[in-house]
C-alpha cells in the first residue's frame, strides 16, 4: 500500500524527543539465486558467485560510518533483509552482529531477525545462523501450492516450505512465515482453504501480503498486456476481510495492515518502523532514520551492490542520499507510517515532532463516520477506516 502525501511546506527542522526508546539496525543482503517476476526489492542474480569476504569487509567499515553518526545507542532488534539473506554464509552474519556488539551496546534481548528463502540448500544453513546469535526467523513461503509457486517464479516447492518451517521451528525461539495473496485465479474459496492450513502451521507471527503489481517487473508488464488477470477490488477486499477473520479467530490479530502475531509476539523491528524510532541501514539501498543533535535524518545508501561496494571502498560509507526531514516531514512520516499499526498513532507526540497538532474538527468528523477511534491521546483507524487508508492519512494529513 503506497501513498503521496501533499510536500510539506515547512522550513522548521525536526526535533525527535523520543529517538532514544529504541534503536534497530537493518541490514541489506540484495542477492537472490532467481529474480522473482513480482518483486521490486533491491535484489540482484549473479550467476559467477560475489567476493562475499569483501563484501563483508564493506559492510563493517559502513557499521563504523553508522556507528559515528548516532554513537551510544542502545540496539533493540538487528534485521537482515533481502534479496535473501540465507544465501549469507553464517560466518559473515556472525561477523556482523559481532561488529554491532563492539560499536554499540546490543540489548541482551535484542530480537535478531534473518529473512529466509526455503530452498533446502538455505535451510541447512539454520544452524549456523542460530550460532551466530540470529534468533528469530522470517521465511519467504508464499503459497502452499506447487502451481502458484511456480506461477510465482518461486524456486521450492509446498512441501519445500513446510519442511523449512519444520526445521526452523527447531532452531529458533521466534519464526515468521509470508504469504502472498490475491494472486492470479485466487478465489476467497481457495485463499480460505490454503490461510487454513498456514494457520496450522505458525508459530506466531505471519505476514500477510496482498498482491503488488509493482511498476517495471514482468508482473506489470503481463498485466498491462492482459495476460496476468488478478481479483478485482471486490474480491481482493474480500479476500482480505477473511484474512483478518480467520487470523484474529486463531489467535494472531491483525497489529499491522499486512501482519498478525499472538499477542506479545509482534515485530520488534517491525515495530520500531512503524514507531517512527531511529533505525541505521547498512548495505547496498538501505534506508535510516537517525536523529542527529534533534533533527530527524533521512539516509540511503547506493542501490547497485558493485557501486555501493566500490563508495563504501572509497569514502567509508555508500550513502547516495542524506536529507534532514522538516518538522513537517517528520511528523506525516510518523503518521503514515503509525496509523499503519492497529494501535494507532499518538497524538501528543505526532503534535511534539511536527510542532502543531491534527485538526480536532477533521478527526471528530472521521470518528463519527466510523472510520477512526480516539482514545485519550490515542489515534486508530477503525476496521472500517483501514479498508480507505490510504484515503484516511490524506484525509488527516491536510493541513
Ligand atoms: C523482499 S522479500 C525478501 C524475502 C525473501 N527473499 C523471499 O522472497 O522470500 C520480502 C517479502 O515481500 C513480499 N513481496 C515481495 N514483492 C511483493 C509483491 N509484489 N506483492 C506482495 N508481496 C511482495 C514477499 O512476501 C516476500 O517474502
Ligand atoms: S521475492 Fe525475495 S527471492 Fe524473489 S527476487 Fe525478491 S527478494 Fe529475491
Amino acid at each position: 500500500m503506497t501513498i503521496d502525501l501533499a510536500p510539506s511546506p515547512a522550513s522548521t527542522r525536526a526535533s525527535s524527543p523520543v529517538h532514544e526508546d529504541g534503536f534497530g539496525v537493518y541490514v541489506h543482503w540484495p542477492f537472490c539465486r532467481a529474480k522473482c517476476p513480482y518483486c521490486d526489492f533491491n535484489s540482484h542474480v549473479r550467476h559467477g558467485g560475489i567476493d562475499e569476504a569483501r563484501f563483508l569487509s564493506a559492510y563493517l567499515a559502513e557499521l563504523a560510518y553508522f556507528a559515528s553518526l548516532a554513537p551510544a545507542r542502545s540496539v533493540a532488534s538487528v534485521f537482515f533483509g533481502g534479496g535473501t539473506p540465507s544465501l549469507m554464509q553464517a560466518e559473515t552474519v556472525a561477523a556482523i552482529l559481532e561488529a554491532i556488539a563492539k560499536h554499540w551496546r546490543l540489548d541482551g534481548n535484542a530480537e535478531i531477525t534473518l529473512e529466509a528463502n526455503p530452498t533446502s540448500v538455505e535451510a541447512a544453513r539454520f544452524a549456523g545462523y542460530r550460532a551466530a546469535g540470529v534468533n528469530r526467523l522470517s521465511l519467504g513461503v508464499q503459497a502452499l501450492d506447487d502451481t502458484s509457486l511456480k506461477a510465482l517464479g518461486r524456486q521450492h516447492n509446498a512441501d519445500e516450505a513446510l519442511a523449512a518451517l519444520d526445521l526452523a521451528k527447531r532452531h529458533f525461539g521466534r519464526v515468521s512465515f509470508d504469504l502472498i495473496y490475491a494472486r492470479e485465479g485466487q478465489t476467497a474459496r481457495g485463499w480460505r482453504d490454503e490461510l487454513s492450513l498456514a494457520l496450522g502451521h505458525a508459530a506466531d507471527h505471519l505476514s500477510l501480503y496482498q498482491l503488488t503489481i509493482e511498476p517495471g517487473t514482468p508482473f506489470a508488464a503481463r498485466h498491462e498486456a492482459g495476460t496476468l488477470r488478478t481479483p478485482n477490488g471486490a474480491e481482493a477486499r474480500a479476500q482480505y476481510l477473511l484474512t483478518q477473520e480467520l487470523c484474529e479467530a486463531a489467535g494472531l490479530p491483525a497489529y499491522e495492515v499486512s501482519n498478525h502475531a499472538r499477542p506479545g509476539s509482534e515485530s520488534r523491528h517491525n515495530l520500531l518502523y512503524w514507531r517512527g524510532h531511529d533505525y541505521a541501514g547498512i548495505g547496498p539501498g538501505a534506508h535510516s532514520r537517525i536523529a542527529v543533535d534533534g533533527v530527524k535524518r533521512a539516509l540511503a545508501t547506493i542501490k547497485s551492490p558493485e557501486d555501493w561496494r566500490a563508495s563504501v571502498e572509497a569514502s567509508g560509507h555508500g550513502l547516495a542520499s542524506d536529507e534532514a526531514l522538516s518538522a513537517d516531514e517528520a511528523a506525516e512520516e510518523y503518521l503514515l507510517m503509525g496509523m499503519r499499526l492497529s494501535e494507532g498513532i499518538d497524538l501528543e507526540r505526532f503534535a511534539a515532532i511536527g510542532g502543531r497538532g491534527l485538526d480536532e474538527a477533521r478527526i471528530a468528523s472521521l470518528a463519527e463516520d466510523g472510520l477512526v477511534r480516539r482514545d485519550g491521546s490515542r489515534l486508530a483507524a477503525t476496521p472500517k477506516g483501514r479498508l480507505v487508508l490510504d484515503r484516511l492519512i490524506v484525509e488527516l494529513a491536510r493541513g
